[in-house]
């Protein structure tokens, strides 16, 4: 992250306190009774989650033991004695209690007359429909359906198929390549997988089956393919192995009635890749119980969900945030939630605002880079339309810069709204740090408190405790019930990543502070991984994608600092020898990478360099070409360890400027 955002930050004075217009509703009223529930759930956490889940969760059995865990070994065990079934909380309790013909998934597709609604009932046939489907194949409780699908209802219903049967998915976001969903279908071992024919994105029909097809040539595993007919695309077909998901919905002996599965509270629910500072990215496995237990609480208070509310997320269900926020907590609590297939700029830059007018949209969750990229467009495009549904307003991902907060303020929430910032993971699998929107008094840029039952705190490297406004590592002390259980197959990289460095605690890899008010301010990542546009990148796997091309013979990857995107990828390539620096070659390796991983991780510049700042015992200095990448000629700290210093000004010469 910049030093000039940092810097802005660190002056910004502004509070904004909660409007009192939605107090009186709201599920927590003030910041008393904040602090009154955080102090609570610090003394007697067990009891306070015990009454969370409790109250949000419907269980089959209802649990006895609230927590077995041991932050060391690690082993972490929520309500362990508990069952329950997660479709049966998101659909099933919801036809049950009254809800049977409200909308629980508003479904807008790219192409504006593209509405489909389902009601819980709806929602209800659909979902025991897909999962007599996936046990017509063969699925069975713990095994593993990959799902690799546009922003289409199915996914949603997929979703809550697999978790009716015990299924595990696994959600490979639709913007990766081949290779990319190769890696992870393998590493997971899926028995079916789910696609669709092709991707519609600003106006174009991108394929995607293709892409499936190509991976699976290697993925011994997979016995099926469902294919959903999105787009009408020409697809190629293997015999034996694909089936139309509308035919099979249809088939014989498929029923619209399907058993939940009951599942401990432990049993695996979900598994999420995420990119981690070394190559592979890591399996994040999450659980039923405490999983559900979390995204239902989280999305209660920080949303202050109610049942009137037109809930709207504007993330991609191929990452944790559309999880979470678009599925399993707005669901879990009988809520109308909207999932918007198209992009932020299509057919215009007011598609967002448009959409809002449409539903009239209450409570509106978006990232940083999505309101900069808007904010730019100007503020003619939000005046367009009626945006005096909203009365919430949301931000995750990254830090959120106090320019584009105001601007979300100004022009979205007419200075009256509250903005939650949220901070939080994949790993945490809810909301962590926020205000609680009619308590908090806000500050632009700070996530301001952790949610009461969070135990964050601010470390220094040998981890003793941070003073107010020291930079530190930013950890969490105590288990909550959404915490990942694992990394998928890899137990001694879970404990190595998360729970080693700082004993007793999960340790997040972001950077922070803590005001003098107790409100946090994230920084950032402190290991190899960047954040583009929020989405997490790890540099070690765009470098491995690179160094498998033929021509190139060493690569260093950098965030740089980037307007819009918030940090962008930059490249310091060097290639083999007798290899020409020639602009096809530019341009080949950024498609290369598009190629190995996906368009979200080609570099925005790529630089030739004969040489990296080395050490004498070999290792690359990437402080100073993130420097270089984000323009300084000086002030390179410390170079004495360099083996050869000369190299620091031959790349300052061949930085490539962002045009
Ligand atoms: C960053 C996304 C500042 C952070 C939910 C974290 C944020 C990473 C915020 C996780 C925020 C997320 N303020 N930084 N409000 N939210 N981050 O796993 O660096 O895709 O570690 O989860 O995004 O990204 P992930």
């Amino acid at each position: 992250m910049s030093q000039t955002r940092i810097e802005s930050m660190m002056d910004e004075k502004r509070l904004f306190e909660p409007p009192a217009e939605g107090r009186e509703t709201a599920w927590v009223k003030s910041m008393e009774e904040y602090e009154a529930l955080y102090k609570r759930s610090m003394e007697d956490n067990e009891g306070f989650w015990a009454e969370r889940a409790g109250t949000l969760i419907d269980w089959f059995t209802p649990f006895t033991k609230v927590l077995e865990a041991d932050m060391d070994t690690p082993s972490i065990k929520w309500f362990q004695d508990g069952t329950l079934n997660v479709a049966y909380n998101c659909v099933d309790r919801h036809i049950a209690n009254g809800r049977r013909n409200k909308a629980a998934i508003i479904w807008q597709g790219e192409p504006d007359e593209d509405v489909k609604v389902y009601t819980y009932q709806m929602l209800y046939d659909q979902v025991c429909r897909f999962a007599n489907v996936l046990k017509a194949q063969g699925v069975g409780k713990g095994d593993r359906v990959a799902l690799y699908m546009p922003m289409i209802p199915e996914l949603a219903v997929a979703m809550l198929a697999c978790v009716r049967i015990g299924a595990v998915h696994s959600i490979v976001f639709a913007g990766f390549s081949a290779v990319s969903l190769q890696n992870r279908v393998q590493d997971c071992e899926a028995k079916v997988l789910v696609t669709a024919d092709a991707v519609l994105r600003a106006g174009r029909t991108i394929p995607l089956k293709k892409n499936a097809d190509e991976a699976l040539r290697e993925c011994p595993s997979v016995t099926r393919v469902v294919v959903v007919n999105r787009a009408n695309a020409n697809v190629d077909w293997v015999e034996g192995r694909d089936l139309w998901w509308h035919e099979q919905m249809k088939a014989p002996g498929i029923s619209g009635h399907c058993p939940c599965e009951p599942m401990e509270a432990e049993a695996p629910l979900f598994i999420l890749y995420t990119s981690g500072s070394t190559g592979k990215p890591k399996g994040v496995v999450h659980t039923t119980g405490g999983y559900l237990t979390y995204t239902a609480h989280t999305t209660q208070w920080v949303f202050d969900l109610k049942d009137s509310d037109v809930y709207w997320c504007t993330a991609d269900v191929g990452w944790i945030t559309g999880h979470s926020y678009i599925v399993y907590g707005p669901l879990a609590l009988g809520g109308t939630t909207l999932m918007f297939e198209g992009v932020p700029s299509y057919p215009g830059p007011d598609r967002f605002w448009q959409v809002v007018e449409k539903f009239r949209v209450n409570i509106f969750y978006t990232a940083p880079t999505v309101i900069r990229s808007l904010m730019r467009e100007g503020s003619e495009w939000t005046r367009k339309h009626d945006l005096s549904s909203l009365r919430l307003l949301g931000s995750v991902g990254e830090p959120i810069n106090p320019e584009a907060w105001m601007w979300y303020h100004e022009h979205i929430g007419g200075s009256a709204l509250p903005i939650v910032d949220t901070w939080w993971q994949t790993e945490t699998g809810g909301i962590m740090i926020s205000a609680l929107p009619f308590a908090t008094p806000l500050k632009p840029g700070s996530a301001t408190r952790p949610l009461p039952g969070v135990d964050a705190r601010i470390v220094r490297p040998d981890g003793t405790d941070a003073q107010p406004n020291e930079g530190g590592h930013l950890i969490i002390r105590k288990p909550w019930p959404g915490m990942l259980r694992g990394v998928f197959g890899d137990p001694a990289r879970y404990k190595s990543t998360y729970f080693e460095r700082f004993p007793g605690a999960y340790e997040a890899g972001d950077g922070a502070r803590v005001d003098s008010d107790g409100y946090f301010w994230i920084m950032g990542r402190l290991d190899d991984v960047i954040n583009v546009s929020g989405h997490r990148m790890g540099t070690a796997e765009i470098e491995s994608a690179l160094v498998s091309h033929p021509s190139v013979a060493e690569a260093a990857v950098v965030g740089m600092p980037h307007a819009i995107k918030g940090e962008a990828i930059y490249a310091y390539v060097t290639l083999s020898a007798d290899v020409e620096e020639t602009e096809e070659l530019r341009a080949e390796l950024r498609t290369w990478v598009r190629k190995e991983i996906g368009p979200i991780a080609s570099p925005e510049v790529l630089q030739f360099a004969d040489g990296l700042p080395k050490t004498r015992s070999g290792k690359i200095m990437r402080r100073i070409l993130r420097k270089i990448a984000g323009g300084s000629t000086s002030d390179f700290g410390d170079t004495s360890t360099l083996a050869d210093p000369g190299v620091i000004a031959d790349l300052i010469e061949g930085r490539v400027d962002l045009t």
